[in-house]
């Protein structure tokens, strides 16, 4: 039998299993073009216990975009969807198949409609609730496209040096420590367009043309990270104001016509992910959970849909975003989700949003508001931030004090700022004197965050960059 054979019959062997499968879908599963359905910027994420989201983009729409996996060597089992969505400026479709049903802590091999034979992935699922497998996580934040339309070694603020590795390349060197990355808001960066374009960062390109560099931007960012980590390791998302910034990084001329269709109202990022909110109670990409061994994670969000918050209509942050829901959903959910945690099987809560309350810069005193409050009331252990282009990793705080016991045994949750890992405008300096609660800044090199969870007392994290930091966080409350 020839390969094309094979794989055909394959292929006709896992069509065949679809079940209820829809008019079209035989034509649909063979009928690959070329360009037009090749699969680009693969990632994948947790959605549910039981549950993975493969996401990927194609130039044209796909009727049924469908996904083939299994556990051995052969991808015997087919899951599809009807989920292929685009916004009229996007060069892109947006593709997402949800599988349900699947082992949980187990590895699948999976390759996405109209990919090369070659061109398999493996994902793992998550860590059962309440499993005591110790695990190692990566956190970043403000992450943008590299090279030739981002951050490149070329003369630009806080360039790379000649030779320095990336973010996305040292999350790719060390993808094998790691289970799974989560991206707390700023992504890309592809707001930056009309600031490079004015830097004349970016020759041969009009404002007029915007709408294409800037999916340009963000098209090149996806494949960056696919081909660096994304493909490989889940990666859970959160919003920033990058999604949806309408000042276009500052940019001179700005005026709000100038802000194209993907970076208005999270256009761009509703698009492109489909975060478990279903599977969490949550609302997409903006609010969820999942749980994951001894760690129960929540991403929330600062950027709309509690008072006052910066990315509204007339708010602080040039996002005229929002809401995503009701007056008042994403408070009661985050009450409600905390509340139902159960601490004996998942003794850590993890919790992160994009705008820090707690820095040495600007702060989201809206954000304080609506929920230091709850992450106090709840027990939150760890809060982690981004946003601000540094590092700093802060007390135990609670109500601007800092825990006198540190990280031992703090009863208030430990923050962490760090939106250090790197994109088109550099890092930034926090304002000195450094705040009370600030006991370590790094505001010189790019990184990210390595966190350990070693068991129901300890848990580590290490500033990755070239300037290392590292703490051990310890409870004796939890076990
Ligand atoms: C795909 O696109 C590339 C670059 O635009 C082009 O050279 C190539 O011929 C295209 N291939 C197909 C099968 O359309
Ligand atoms: C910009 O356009 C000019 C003229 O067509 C061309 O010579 C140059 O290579 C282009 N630069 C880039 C970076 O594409
Ligand atoms: C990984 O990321 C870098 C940017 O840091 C990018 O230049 C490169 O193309 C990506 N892919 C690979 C295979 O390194
Ligand atoms: C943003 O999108 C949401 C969801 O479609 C919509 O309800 C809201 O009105 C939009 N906000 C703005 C400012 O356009
Ligand atoms: C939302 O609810 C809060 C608290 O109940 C209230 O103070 C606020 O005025 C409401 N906002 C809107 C836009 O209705
Ligand atoms: C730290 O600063 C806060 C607010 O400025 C103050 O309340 C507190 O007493 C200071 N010192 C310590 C050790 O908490
Ligand atoms: C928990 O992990 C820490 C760090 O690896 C270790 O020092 C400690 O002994 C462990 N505690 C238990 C009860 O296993
Ligand atoms: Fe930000």
């Amino acid at each position: 039998m020839t390969p094309q054979a094979h794989l055909f019959l394959l292929g006709l062997a896992a069509a065949g299993q679809a079940a209820r499968q829809p008019e079209g879908f035989k034509d649909a599963f063979f009928g690959c073009r070329g360009n037009e359905t090749a699969p680009e910027q693969l990632h994948f994420n947790y959605a549910g216990d039981r549950g993975m989201t493969i996401s990927w983009n194609t130039a044209a729409k796909l009727q049924f975009p469908t996904v083939r996996y299994g556990r051995g060597p052969l991808l015997d089992r087919i899951a599809f969807s009807e989920v292929s969505v685009t916004y009229p400026t996007s060069s892109t479709y947006s593709n997402h198949v949800f599988i349900d049903g699947l082992e949980p802590d187990t590895e699948y091999g999976f390759a996405v409609h109209c990919a090369d034979e070659k061109d398999r992935h493996q994902f793992k699922t998550s860590l059962p609730a309440g499993h005591r497998r110790p695990y190692t996580f990566a956190f970043i934040a403000d992450l943008g496209t590299m090279g030739p339309l981002g951050l490149t070694d070329n003369g630009q603020k806080d360039a790379l040096s000649p030779g320095e590795i990336t973010t996305m390349q040292s999350l790719s060197q060390f993808k094998d420590q790691f289970e799974f990355m989560w991206h707390d808001g700023d992504l890309a960066y592809a707001d930056d367009w009309l600031n490079e374009e004015l830097d004349g960062f970016l020759p041969n390109t009009t404002t007029k043309g915007g709408a294409a560099v800037y999916e340009a931007i963000l098209n090149a960012f996806y494949n960056e990270m696919a081909v660096n980590v994304t493909m490989d390791r889940p990666y859970m998302v959160g919003p920033g104001n990058h999604e949806a910034n309408c000042d276009n990084g500052g940019a001179g001329s700005y005026t709000d016509s100038i802000c194209v269709q993907g970076q208005t109202n999270f256009t761009g990022f509703r698009n492109h992910f489909r975060m478990p909110a279903e599977q969490s109670g949550g609302v997409e990409n903006f609010w969820y959970s999942w749980d994951y061994g001894m760690v129960h994670f929540v991403q929330f969000n600062t950027e709309t849909d509690f008072p006052n918050a910066p990315g509204i209509p007339g708010g602080s942050g040039e996002e005229n975003a929002g809401p995503f829901a009701p007056n008042g959903t994403q408070i009661e959910w985050l009450k409600k989700d905390l509340a139902s945690v159960d601490r004996k099987k998942t003794p850590w809560i993890i919790v992160a949003g994009h705008r820090p309350w707690y820095v040495d810069d600007t702060m989201c005193d809206s954000c304080q508001a609506a929920f230091e409050p709850i992450l106090l009331e709840y027990g939150v252990d760890i809060a982690l931030f981004g946003h601000k282009h540094f590092y700093e990793r802060l007390a135990p705080i609670a109500d601007g004090v800092p825990d006198p016991k540190g990280l031992n045994d703090p009863s208030a949750p430990w923050y962490l700022v760090n939106g250090a890992a790197g994109h088109y405008e550099g890092l930034s300096t926090p304002n000195t004197p450094l705040q009370n609660y600030t006991v370590k800044a790094i505001d010189t090199v790019y990184g990210w965050s390595r966190f350990t969870v070693h068991n129901c007392t300890h848990i580590t994290q290490d500033f990755i960059g070239e300037s290392p930091d590292a703490i051990s966080f310890e409870t004796q409350h939890h076990c």
